[in-house]
């Protein structure tokens, strides 16, 4: 274990994000050791608290993971806070002064982390002041790390991302999609360039396509307002989705080294098909639920919900068809589909490959199953392999069989959260799992020509799936369309018909 010395600044530590993930992300990066002895974190956001009060809720957040080897109560004494108006000089000089005084006492060697977990307005503004007033100007190193959203659309993330283009380097710069800190996540390149099996096949002449379903059971809750201003499409797939689907079409880099990755996945999304407005109808479907039963608990409509327009026209739901126009992909449709309140929480890719020449087996008098690999992401973290075997003493039927990897199921493992990992890989200075501005660029334009087209028509269908379903029926429709149907994988991971 490295144990990088540093300085974590969060701003908006009083903010939901710190509570659930950053706090506990630290607390175990404390518990196995990774974080060296000198450690502080600084808080720092609107509200007059104190540094009791922020050590009290951090001992909160973390109350749950404490252990024998992790006194909560030692863990929360590096912890500090500053009362913040991110708009105000004099606010910055405050903290330069405290950063000064941790160095020294904490024997850091002005290594600083500054953490944006707040509203994005005011991402451009920090990062200036930070430059002006001399906080990312010490021995050590700086980094920023940025939550999402990065933007609205892309002219306004082109333009937040000159503002902090001009205080921090792109290396200095570490934009989150926690997606990428997911465990099975990071195995799509593992799974694929360390199997000599599923390289070859990787491609047009194998696969028939690729299906990447993260489905969800929350409903907005209160984030009401924010969503209301973004919709599936951006809040999921301008960062998530395509963040899969760019590891999942990349060719093999050269080296493992984030320059190498990034330029494989920036090719992929540069390869998208672009669509013109009038087209989008053609590739995406998009939905918004309804009141319906979600795990067994009754729950209403979106445009029910707290904070929302009873005629809102936003998209709770995304599903699309993506094509890559490159040689390895031509012709293969990428399926994607996202959205909140449906059956279940789960995040799975499902990798077709294309039927056998002919059929000289039967599966109940029906033609087989084509052999599917599943990349089960979350809850399960896992991977199986679909086959065909003999069904016992009969000739010609053969029944589907699968070889099943489950790296993390049912009996939860200790695998790190995404944040865990990424924070560390943050101090560690490793930002292979962030998303480069050339991705962001890339996805942002991809997306825009989606949104600009629903703005312009309003759905006239809206709500137009049930709360507890997997979406709208033309989301069938769209699969159905090039002979296609979505695999919904049951709980113990066997094809559900
Ligand atoms: C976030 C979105 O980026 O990802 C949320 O803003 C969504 O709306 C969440 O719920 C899903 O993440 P996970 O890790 O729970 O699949």
């Amino acid at each position: 274990n490295t144990q990088p010395k540093s300085i974590i600044v969060i701003f908006g530590a009083t903010g939901d994000l710190a509570k659930r993930k950053l706090f506990p992300s630290i607390f175990r990066l404390y518990k196995e050791n990774k974080l060296s002895e000198d450690f502080a974190v600084v808080g720092v956001a609107r509200r007059p608290w104190t540094n009791d009060e922020l050590r009290s809720n951090v001992k909160k957040s973390v109350e749950k993971l404490q252990s024998e080897n992790a006194d909560v109560e030692k863990f929360a004494s590096h912890f500090y806070y500053q009362p913040f108006d991110v708009t105000d000089v004099a606010s910055y000089q405050q903290l330069n002064h405290l950063l000064s005084d941790l160095d020294k006492q904490y024997n850091v060697p002005g290594n600083r982390i500054f953490y944006l977990a707040m509203a994005p307005e005011f991402f451009g503004t920090i990062a200036s002041n930070l430059k002006d007033e001399g906080l990312t100007s010490t021995e050590g190193w700086s980094r920023l790390v940025i939550e999402k959203p990065f933007g609205h659309n892309h002219p306004s993330a082109k333009q937040l991302n000159e503002q902090i283009r001009q205080a921090f380097n792109e290396d200095q710069i570490y934009r989150i999609d926690h997606y990428l800190g997911k465990e099975m996540v990071q195995n799509i390149e593992v799974i694929r360039f360390a199997n000599a099996l599923f390289e070859p096949m990787w491609n047009n002449q194998y696969i028939s396509n690729i299906q990447i379903t993260s489905s969800e059971t929350l409903g907005v809750e209160d984030r009401g307002r924010y969503y209301e201003s973004s919709g599936a499409l951006r809040d999921m797939v301008q960062n998530h989705m395509l963040q899969m689907v760019a590891l999942l079409a990349m060719e093999p880099p050269i080296k493992l080294t984030p320059e190498e990755i990034r330029s494989e996945k920036v090719k992929v999304l540069r390869a998208l098909r672009k669509m013109d407005v009038t087209e989008v109808d053609d590739y995406f479907v998009r939905g918004q639920y309804g009141k319906g039963i979600v795990e067994e608990q009754e729950v209403q409509a979106y445009n029910e919900e707290q904070s929302v327009d009873p005629d809102s026209n936003t998209e709770t739901f995304v599903s699309g068809k993506l094509m890559i126009d490159n040689f390895r992909w031509a012709g293969v449709p990428i399926y994607i589909r996202t959205g909140k309140r449906m059956k279940e929480k789960s995040t799975e890719i499902v990798v077709q490959f294309k039927d056998l020449p002919m059929n000289l087996y039967f599966n109940k008098g029906k033609n087989i199953h084509p052999n599917l690999l599943v990349i089960h992401i979350q809850p399960d973290e896992g991977i199986t392999l679909h086959l065909n075997a003999r069904k016992a003493d009969s000739a010609a039927t053969s029944t589907p069989i699968k070889l099943d990897y489950c790296n993390n199921c049912g009996d939860k493992m200790n695998t790190p959260e995404a944040y865990e990992r990424l924070i560390y890989d943050c101090m560690r200075g490793d930002a292979t799992n962030f998303t480069h501005w050339d991705e962001v660029s890339l996805s942002w334009e991809f997306v825009d020509t989606i949104s600009q087209a629903w703005a312009d028509k309003k759905a006239d269908n809206f709500p137009n799936y049930e709360s507890g379903s997997m979406g709208p029926k033309e989301s069938d429709a769209l699969l159905a369309k090039d002979g296609f149907h979505w695999w919904n994988i049951s709980k113990n991971h066997t094809l559900e018909d």
